[in-house]
């Protein structure tokens, strides 16, 4: 944790008494979810638009809207997102990947090339940029080879996906 970002956002997480609503590292309160099973897997952007106003992206938010200053938002974001979002994936997952992906994608030494390789892309794309190409790769990248999976894949499934794929590299 050498990151003075990071550091600074702890810093004001305390000061700020988040704790009253959140626990992080099973310590505070239960009016908000545990942050560090939750926020590494949000986008930076949404995190700080949550930060800004949390009812613009979650209606109806009991979390106060802060006042905070844009490098208060700053540090905050980059103490959420270091939190590694470990949510689990479920014995499903591989084996949708198998079924939908292997025609294009390689994960370890399974599958074909003319995707790219996904065996690490946990390190690099979060949990939520990987849900949102599955679903609509057009969206991230207009010009996509890739079909998308919403309609095909249920999102319960592609959340699946998503978790599987964000974990590969980083353990
Ligand atoms: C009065 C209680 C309260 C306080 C104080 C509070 N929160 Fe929250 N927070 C919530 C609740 C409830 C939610 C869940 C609803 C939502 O997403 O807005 C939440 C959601 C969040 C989320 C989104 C989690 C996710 O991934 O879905 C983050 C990040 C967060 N809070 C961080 C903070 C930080 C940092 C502070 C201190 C600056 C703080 N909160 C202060 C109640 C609170
Ligand atoms: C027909 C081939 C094809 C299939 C099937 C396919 N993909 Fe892709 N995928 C690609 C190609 C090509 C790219 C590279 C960029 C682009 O064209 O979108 C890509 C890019 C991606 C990326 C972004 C990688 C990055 O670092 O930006 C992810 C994530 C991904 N695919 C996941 C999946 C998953 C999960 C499935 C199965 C549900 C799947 N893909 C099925 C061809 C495919």
């Amino acid at each position: 944790m050498a990151d003075p970002q990071i550091a600074a956002g702890r810093r004001l997480y305390d000061q700020l008494n988040c704790a009253h609503c959140h626990k992080v590292g099973g310590k505070g309160g239960v009016v908000g979810p545990a942050l560090d099973k939750v926020a590494g897997g949000e986008t930076e952007e949404w995190l700080t638009r949550h930060f800004k106003d949390p009812r613009s992206v979650t209606p109806g938010s009991v979390m106060p809207k802060l006042n905070l200053l844009d490098d208060e938002v700053k540090v905050l974001v980059a103490y959420m997102k270091s939190f590694h979002a470990e949510e689990p994936f479920t014995k499903a997952a591989p084996k949708l990947f198998t079924e939908n992906c292997t025609a294009c994608h390689k994960l370890g030494k399974e599958g074909a090339d003319s995707g790219p390789d996904l065996s690490f892309i946990g390190t690099a794309r979060d949990k939520a940029f990987i849900k949102k190409y599955i679903e609509d790769p057009s969206v991230s990248m207009p010009a996509s080879a890739m079909p998308a999976f919403k309609g095909q894949l249920t999102d319960v499934q592609i959340e699946d996906l998503a978790r599987y794929l964000s974990a590969q590299g980083r353990f």
